[in-house]
């Protein structure tokens, strides 16, 4: 197992630009919570994502959109209590940052401020590039989102790769060169193929994290539920696997359930003693009731 050496404190935003230069995979991982958020960083993850696939992974939804700002703030705030080294970046849920750079603003303040996060992710190019001039214009640092974007899946034709034909490639490498233009810190690349991804990255002078987007990326990302199982049922093709806790999970609470029925549990080491006078006194009391 390889892991860095670690100066104390948070990891500095500017050493993602470093890392790139020094060709060292950036790590990132999605946490919902403090628990995991806390892993992440005992485990050395450089950057947490607080993604809004929490939607679906945490709170049972079949797409990313329905997160809220609530919901998000709530996840956030707990992962970063427990992330202190990663950086932390909030995902901007759908409907947080589409109308207007006023509620992108208003939205990414509050992660910051309520949620105590280090930088927010945005999903597109487009419309979203004012959003991001003005958040990094504000001082909040931005994470952009190209390719396969969940938030406009639908408009997309479905959950599939992206900039799979030259003119669409060439799509996904103008949008990366103004989100960096606009002052995005670092890009994820989603299902995008990996000879495209490469192209971007050497394009960049910012990081690009990729998710089923081939080892040409600076940086990888996989969700938190997918590399460790917690789910059973197929994952998707560009998650690896890392370990399989629901068949473990589930395993331990049928063996609790089964200890309940059968008296097995509580045993005499899981219970708290009192004094036999006062016990004797107690129950004295109750024959005179
Ligand atoms: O919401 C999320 O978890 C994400 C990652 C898959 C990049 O956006």
């Amino acid at each position: 197992m390889t892991t860095r050496p670690r100066t104390a404190g948070k990891l500095p935003l500017t050493d993602l630009a470093e890392m790139k230069k020094r060709r060292e995979p950036i790590v990132m991982v999605t946490a919902y919570d403090f628990p995991s958020g806390r892993l992440a960083d005992a485990a050395g993850i450089d950057v947490v994502l607080v993604g809004d696939s929490a939607a679906m992974t945490v709170l049972g939804h079949d797409s990313t959109t329905p997160a809220t700002m609530d919901d998000m703030l709530l996840l956030a705030r707990a992962a970063a209590r427990g992330a202190k080294r990663p950086l932390v970046v909030a995902d901007m849920p759908f409907g947080s940052f589409q109308v207007s750079d006023e509620d992108a603003m208003r939205n990414a303040v509050r992660f910051v401020k309520e949620a105590g996060v280090d930088a927010v992710k945005v999903e597109g190019a487009g419309p979203t590039l004012s959003r991001v001039l003005a958040l990094v214009g504000a001082g909040i640092p931005v994470m952009g989102h190209i390719g396969l974007t969940p938030q406009s899946a639908t408009m997309l034709g479905g959950y599939k790769a992206q900039g799979r034909t030259a003119a669409k490639a060439r799509e996904l490498l103008d949008d990366a060169l103004a989100l960096e233009a606009a002052g995005c810190f670092s890009i994820v690349l989603e299902c995008v193929p990996s000879p495209v991804a490469e192209r971007i990255t050497e394009a960049l002078a910012i990081p690009t994290i990729g998710i089923g987007s081939g080892r040409g990326c600076d940086g990888q990302v996989l969700v938190f539920h997918d590399l460790l199982g917690l789910y059973e049922g197929r994952a998707p093709r560009f998650v690896k696997r890392y370990a399989e806790l629901a068949g473990e999970i589930k395993d331990a609470l049928e063996r609790y359930a089964a200890d309940v029925r059968t008296h097995a549990f509580p045993g005499e080491e899981h219970t708290y003693a009192i004094p036999d006078e006062e016990l004797a006194r107690f129950e004295a009391e109750l024959v005179e009731r």
